[in-house]
Order: structure tokens, then sequence, then C-alpha cells
């Protein structure tokens, strides 16, 4: 089963037959909302809106670990995270899809494991996926390939059949936020090697391995980042882009399930 998270503007999933929606809690608390399950292109998905269905949650206190939980209890093999970002790659326009290929992790206060060794949660009752807690292991995943190639690739033939305007890779730079970055930030960030810049990609990525599950983003350029803009930024530019990119993005997901 694919899990679909979305990001901002995303909030719903239409268009999904046989719709339930699933209330649970985890060992980290609630995902950020219920759980949509149905089916989408003739196949299972399940959905979680990112910032919860009011946009309550702000980057820095999303449920990440919930989230992916939540997924993993409810039998999702693949993740596929949608993002707003904002450009630094100056060939990324707004309203180009960025399939990207790597990460650059600037975060400062996100838990972004469900391995504390020795802090481990405690998780209660036998049928609960939850031996790899009990372990109280540490544990170090590989991020060679922070996102997986496969999906990846059928993400990138299902942008060319659409004819989208996209690019095929990319380096994500997740900050903390919620502020926008300083345009001295953008200008690091690019000596790093980011083209986007977004606030909610990682620990999404990480926690999906943790739980063994694949994990791709499509990310949407909502604004050039900042300084490169050369207006200020506001989060009503990135909803209302989202929002325009609404029907695409849902094309998007239609042809990638069906492929
Ligand atoms: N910076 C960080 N996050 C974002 C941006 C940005 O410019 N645009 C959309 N999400």
């Amino acid at each position: 089963m694919l899990g679909i998270i979305g990001g901002s503007g995303l909030y719903r999933m239409d268009g999904l037959k046989n719709l339930r929606e699933v209330s649970l809690n985890t060992p980290f608390g609630e995902p950020s909302s219920p759980v949509i399950l149905g089916e989408l292109s003739g196949k299972q998905v399940a959905f979680i809106s990112r910032h919860g269905l009011n946009h309550q949650y702000p980057p820095s206190l999303v449920p990440y670990r919930a989230n992916l939980w939540a997924f993993k209890e409810l039998g999702v093999k693949r993740v596929l995270a949608i993002s707003a970002v904002g450009a630094i790659n100056e060939r990324f326009k707004p309203g180009d899809f960025v399939v990207v290929d790597d990460l650059i992790d600037l975060t400062k206060r996100r838990e972004d494991t469900f391995y504390k060794g020795a802090y481990s949660v405690e998780v209660q009752g036998e049928d609960k996926p939850s031996k790899l807690l009990r372990e109280k292991k540490v544990v170090h995943v590989d991020m060679t390939q922070a996102y997986c190639p496969h999906m990846r690739k059928v993400l990138i033939e299902t942008l060319e059949e659409l004819k989208l305007s996209y690019h095929p890779a990319g380096v994500y730079a997740c900050t903390e936020g919620p502020r926008f970055e300083t345009p001295a930030e953008i200008r690091a960030i690019k000596l790093l090697g980011g083209d986007v810049v977004g606030m909610t990609g990682y620990p999404e990525v990480a926690l999906a391995r943790e739980l063994g599950m694949c994990c791709a983003s499509l990310c949407v350029v909502a604004n050039p980042a900042a300084g490169i803009a050369g207006y200020r930024l506001t989060s009503e530019e990135v909803i209302l882009m989202m929002k325009n990119k609404e029907e695409e993005i849902k094309k998007v997901l239609r042809l990638f399930v069906a492929n």
C-alpha cells in the first residue's frame, strides 16, 4: 500500500473510492490527521495531512513519528511525501515539480529516530509492531540513497507522461522554520549544494527508512527562496501556489499509483 503525506494546501485527497477514515493512536501520540484509506486508480492508498486538517501543526511540531508509525501499522510499504519548497537553484521556477534525490538536514529540534536506545518508549501489548522499541537498540540507517530510486523513476515517468514542468533531481535542504530563511542562509545553503528549501522533508524520510518503508518526495516549487525572489515571502503565496497546483498534483498521484 502507498502512504501519501499531503503538505501545505493538500489537506484532503478527494477522488478516493471506498473511503474509510481511521483515527488511531501510536506510542508517539496521534498522527496529524485521521488516516484516510481508500482506492486510487484501483489501488489501496492511505493519506495523512501533514499539517493537520486545519493546518494546526507548524513544521517543528508535526508528529512525524506518529504519522510514519501509523502508516506502518496500517501496512504501508511506500511513502510519497508532497512538499512545497522554495527554489534556490535558479533553473527551478515557481510551479515546477522536483523529484529530489538527496537531502541536507538543517533542522534543530525534532525527534528524528524511533531508536533512542535506553530511552526508547516501552510499548504495551503483544500485537503491536513494537518489538523494535522494546529492544531499546541504537540503530544507524544508511542514507546513501535518501529517496527510493524506484519510486523516483516512476515519478519521473509520470511527470514526463503528463508533460508537466519538472526537474528529475535536486538536493532538498530542510530548515527548522517556522520563519522563512534569511538571504544569507539561502546563500549558505546554495554553497552547501541545496537546490530547494523546505521545512518538513526531514525527518519523514529517515523515519520511513527506520521502519523499512521506501520513501520519495514530490516537491512543488512555491516561490524563489529568500533573497532570490527580490520580494518578501509569505505563507499565503505558498498556499496559493499549492492550491493552484492541486489538480496537477492529484493527476500525478492517480497516474503514479496506476503505474
Ligand atoms: N523556505 C522554506 N520552506 C518553504 C519555502 C521557503 O522558501 N517555500 C515553501 N516552503
